[in-house]
């Protein structure tokens, strides 16, 4: 069976006092609610949160995401974080690919090769972003957009090590603009990746990747989006950094 996910993404907002109350006050609100087994919440603060974040929360119940990591293990990069250094600190998982990086910071296929095998090296899992913009899904090009992201990152894995990826497919046009892909949307893109994903490695993996939507999912429209079958929970972004609306998207899965 298959793991849901639901993962706040941060970005870069709070400065740490914020965020660690934030976290603590998640923290907190989630003691109060049961969690299904195949149910995993992960928060993904910014790099320099994440020891301070790491003493609040309960990592039974609370992963830790990077938001980004180096291509590189070591040496003279200046600014880079290593995804080792991410592990020490406590970290489950690593965003890859959003789109924000994509567009502002020059992430390419190229560099998310090298990224997903530092972050599967140091044992945490990549979360995946994919998505197409706007012009390309008028344009109708939207599923040759997320098969070539995903095919030209990731189809190099192993089959092993592909089983450890969890994928997130974020419509560019759906991020922080309000606007949600709708149910239908969604579900059909999140059920293209999945064939997309068989026919290259198997029903086994297929079945068992977790594949999360994002773009604006709010307590509001969090439910009809996760009742849909191959959608396996969501990547939230501004409804995150509240820790009621976010208790409240977990409360949906
Ligand atoms: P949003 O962001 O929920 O604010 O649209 C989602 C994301 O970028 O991961």
């Amino acid at each position: 069976m298959r793991n849901k996910i639901v993962a706040g993404n941060w970005k870069m907002n709070t400065i740490v006092r914020d965020g660690v109350a934030l976290a603590s006050m998640i923290n907190n609100e989630l003691k109060e609610v049961e969690l299904r087994e195949d149910v995993k919440v992960i928060i993904a603060p910014p790099f320099t949160h994440l020891t301070f974040v790491s003493q609040v929360v309960d990592n039974k119940k609370i992963l830790l995401a990077a938001q980004n990591c180096a291509t590189e293990d070591a040496g003279a990069y200046t600014g880079e974080i290593s995804a080792e250094m991410l592990k020490m600190l406590g970290c489950n998982a690593v965003i890859l690919g959003h789109s924000e990086r994509r567009a502002y910071y020059g992430e390419t296929s190229e560099t998310l090769i090298k990224k997903t095998e530092q972050v599967i090296k140091n044992e945490m899992t990549p979360i995946f972003c994919c998505g197409e913009m706007l012009e390309q899904r008028e344009a109708g090009n939207h599923f040759k957009i997320v098969e070539a992201q995903i095919s030209e990152a990731l189809f190099h894995l192993s089959e092993e090590d592909f089983a450890k990826i969890v994928i997130a497919y974020e419509p560019v046009w759906a991020i922080g603009t309000g606007v949600t892909a709708s149910k239908e949307q969604a579900q059909e893109m999140h059920a293209f990746i999945r064939n997309f994903v068989k026919e290259k490695y198997g029903d086994k993996v297929a079945e068992n990747l977790t594949i999360l939507y994002g773009g604006s999912v709010k307590p509001n429209n969090a439910k009809e989006i996760f009742a849909e079958p191959d959608v396996d929970g969501g990547l939230i972004g501004g409804a995150s950094l509240k820790a009621d609306s976010f208790i409240d998207i977990i409360k949906a899965i």
